[in-house]
């Protein structure tokens, strides 16, 4: 169990959308933080309301003649945890607000997606190479499998008479901030006519927002191949904040990196390709999904655009920054919308302006045009071990992923799996290898790695450079008497380096918020990111990209784990300066966004695990 109180038996408030069934969810109540700090109490209509403290982390009133680049920094540097202090947030669980994690669009018809078969044979390895599985057709069928492995339900959890689901993509607190969306043309038992469908979880359904003109859905998607499809991802800031209050920004963007994640691998386990529109703005998202929808929304807790990407069936290599007009855009928040959005909390007993305050922030981002990868490794020279097997099936390990709520403290991993874990999280020459050939951006997040448990390597500290030319910029980033070893074994094209030997079970314990999963696991990281620079370059917008891209290192983390027959965890719960401090980096041109540790889970035998979609014949 994690040095923070884990309470997982709580029982909280049902689900509204699963009253009739008597099927209640679980609170995020495994990982506490946070102290509410700065609080002023204001009357609103006939109730009262809390409203935090509107300040920079130096007192300022943050307000605006601050760039957006400053009001990100100063975002982060006031929702860091210290060891005496954490980032701001309610302090207790209100469990009388807790939001709905189920959207669901009111009149917006609801097309049920048929539960594809299990035991689909692909292996799991084929989900990274550029030479996969034949592309499926677009049916139904793939759609339906498409979002099966990327955001469906995948479990449901019980205790005594608390049932709460999980699902393929993994989620800060179980909270679920991130929805999906999908443009889909005109396509056989779904519709005659292209539209804009909501993904709900809990049906595996896709709801259908907006009825597009055909001759919009072609303009639109002129310059992409035949059979080509959109998605989009939008992010309830509210769902985190209820719980993580200020700090919950960051959870949004993690998750959302997490969900990208998992539908590049759900397109790759369909032989298809799927890259991230950068250029496609957040204006242009909110009208592609009707997030801007005001009337949509009275009432409601409003959805953040997030991203949009393309999937495509074929090879596909032209201008990966390719701009959606704005005119087709304008014409596609023309059509006919359905739907009204549910409410997810009755009221919201506190409000974190500085979470809307950065949203604003990170609306623009500059993305340079494709970048060079041609000095990083190709396959060969980043694998030891020929990478091109394994007994696992991609939907056994997408389906089975799960975040481990404890580690045994005992289980070690050979050298060999612990190499081929970090070599999928670092793009190759040729092709880029899934997932990161949906991102255009090369690496901005680079791993502080607490190695304890790796049969044939002293325990200590090591550092991952994913980028292989930021490993003179991190040598000089962090403490000088670092001894940037190679590790024996390790594979040529590997970036990675020994810093330090030593057991450091304990300390990565105490800075992931004393949560002895970090420890007791066979390693654990911090995952440093370029982070000034990366501000300067591409501006405020790409503070979320750099967490999406951690979400992207955590989903492959977690995947790899589950093929290696252990268990892992994503930690968005962490000291950050003290992280820092540990590597030695004391300038704030780097910065840890995440951790996650890997390890021999230790499973809850007091919950009983019951399918995804079949809960009532279970029973
Ligand atoms: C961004 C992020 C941060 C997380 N932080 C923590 C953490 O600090 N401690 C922890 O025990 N679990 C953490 N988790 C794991 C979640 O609690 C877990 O994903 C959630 O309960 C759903 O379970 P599942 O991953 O098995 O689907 C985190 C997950 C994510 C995606």
């Amino acid at each position: 169990m994690g040095g923070c109180s884990c309470d997982t038996t709580t029982p909280v408030r049902r689900c509204r959308t699963q009253r009739r069934r008597r099927v209640r969810r679980l609170g995020p109540t495994k990982w506490g933080e946070g102290i509410r700090q700065t609080m002023v109490i204001v009357g609103t209509d006939g109730g009262i309301k809390k409203v935090c403290k509107d300040v920079s982390p130096q007192g300022h009133a943050a307000g605006s003649d601050l760039s957006p680049e400053e009001v990100v920094m100063a975002y982060h540097e006031r929702t860091k945890h210290h060891y005496h202090r954490s980032a701001a947030s309610l302090g207790y669980m209100d469990w009388a607000t807790q939001p709905d994690p189920c959207r669901r669009y009111a009149g917006a018809s609801l097309v049920r997606l048929p539960l594809p078969e299990a035991g689909r044979a692909l292996p799991y390895w084929q989900l990274y190479v550029a030479d996969g599985p034949a592309p499926a057709p677009l049916s139904i069928d793939s759609i339906s499998l498409f979002f099966r492995y990327a955001l469906s339900l995948t479990a449901w959890k019980r205790f005594h008479d608390t049932t709460w689901a999980l699902r393929a993509n993994p989620s800060s607190g179980n909270l679920h901030p991130t929805d999906g969306y999908a443009i889909l043309p005109a396509l056989g038992a779904i519709h005659d006519r292209p539209g804009v469908y909501h993904y709900a979880p809990q049906e595996h359904g896709l709801e259908r927002r907006a009825d597009l003109d055909p001759v919009v859905w072609a303009a639109l998607t002129a310059a992409f191949p035949e059979g080509s499809f959109l998605v989009g991802l939008s992010s309830i800031h509210w769902r985190e904040a209820w719980k993580y209050g200020e700090r919950a920004f960051r959870y949004c963007q993690h998750d959302a990196g997490h969900a990208l994640g998992t539908l590049r691998v759900a397109a790759a386990a369909l032989g298809w390709k799927l890259c991230l529109l950068d250029r496609v703005g957040d204006d242009a998202v909110s009208q592609l999904l009707g997030l801007d929808r005001e009337a949509d929304y009275a009432g409601a807790e409003r959805e953040h655009p997030e991203l949009v990407a393309l999937v495509v069936r074929e090879q596909w290599s032209s201008d990966r920054g390719l701009c959606l007009s704005k005119e087709l855009v304008s014409q596609v928040a023309a059509s006919r919308w359905y739907g009204t959005a549910n409410v997810l909390s009755s009221e919201h007993g506190v409000d974190w302006p500085v979470i809307d305050q950065v949203a604003v922030a990170t609306t623009n981002r500059r993305m340079a045009a494709d970048e060079d990868f041609s000095r990083f490794p190709s396959e060969e020279e980043i694998f030891a071990a020929p990478v091109r097997s394994g007994a696992c099936t991609a939907e056994s390990v997408i389906l089975g992923r799960r975040s481990a709520v404890s580690m045994d403290a005992s289980t070690a991993i050979a050298a060999a799996t612990f190499f081929r874990m970090l070599a999928r999280l670092v793009p190759t020459r040729d092709g880029r290898s899934a997932p990161w050939d949906a991102i255009a951006w090369r690496p901005r997040i680079h791993l502080g790695l607490f190695v304890h448990r790796v049969n044939d390597l002293s325990p200590g500290l090591y550092v991952l450079a994913r980028d292989p030319e930021k490993v003179e910029p991190l040598r000089k980033a962090m403490r000088g008497e670092f001894l940037w070893q190679r590790p024996p074994s390790c594979p040529p094209g590997l970036p990675l380096y020994l810093l330090k030997e030593g057991d450091c079970r304990a300390l990565a314990a105490s800075v992931s918020c004393g949560q002895d999963i970090a420890g007791d696991g066979a390693f654990s990281l911090g995952m440093i990111a370029d982070y000034k620079d990366t501000l300067v370059t591409h501006g405020a917008g790409f503070y979320r990209n750099l967490f999406w891209e951690a979400g992207l290192v955590g989903q492959v983390l977690y995947l790899e784990a589950e093929a290696a027959g252990i268990g892992s965890t994503g930690i968005g719960c962490y000291f950050d300066d003290p992280v820092h401090e540990v590597f030695g980096i004391s300038s704030r041109d780097w910065q840890s966004v995440y951790h996650f540790t890997v390890g021999g889970p230790v499973e809850d035998t007091r919950l009983t695990t019951l399918p995804a979609y079949n809960l009532e014949d279970a029973r």
